[in-house]
């Protein structure tokens, strides 16, 4: 299995969203059996809360169901547990960046990294409108594609 994990700050916006997008392709891909995905936040203050109301919206009309999806903190035991960690902004990234074990062998990278066009951050919606979110899924959709065939070059999939 390669294991993917999706943190930002709250773990009820980007990264749920993140995590649905991400979902839905690799199940249309077939590699459910191959690819498992979670995702945390750096901040525990949402621990056990469902993705925001704005997050759960706009991910449904787009397709994605993230009702199931709970906040959780990220921990020091998830550079055990998987073997690519992104981030959603840069903010994210250096707060995984000094949690991160010096052994740690996996890959940590930022979201947009792997889109086509777009590099740089997702920009948090929590304080925006449900514009920002739509915002949100129109950077995560390619994003998402790019970091699937990413890994399925790498691993063979
Ligand atoms: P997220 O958005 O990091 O994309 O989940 C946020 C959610 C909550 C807060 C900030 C950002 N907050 O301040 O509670």
């Amino acid at each position: 299995m390669t294991a993917v994990l999706f943190v930002c700050l709250g773990n009820i916006c980007r990264s749920p969203s993140a995590h649905a997008v991400f979902r839905a392709l690799v199940a249309s891909e077939g590699l459910e059996d191959k690819i498992s995905i979670d995702s945390a936040g750096t901040a525990a203050w949402h621990t056990g809360n469902m993705a925001d109301d704005r997050a759960r919206s706009v991910g449904r009309l787009r397709g994605y169901d993230m009702d199931d999806l709970r906040a959780r903190q990220v921990t020091v035991l998830d550079f055990d547990a998987f073997d690519y960690i992104i981030a959603m902004d840069q903010n994210n990234l250096q707060d995984l960046q000094a949690l991160a074990p010096a052994s740690y062998a996996g890959h940590l990278a930022l979201m947009l990294d792997f889109s086509g066009k777009d590099s740089g951050e997702v920009p948090d919606p929590y304080y925006g409108d449900i514009t920002d979110y739509e915002h949100v899924f129109e950077l995560l959709e390619p994003a998402a594609t790019g970091l699937l065939a990413h890994i399925r070059d790498s691993h063979n999939l």
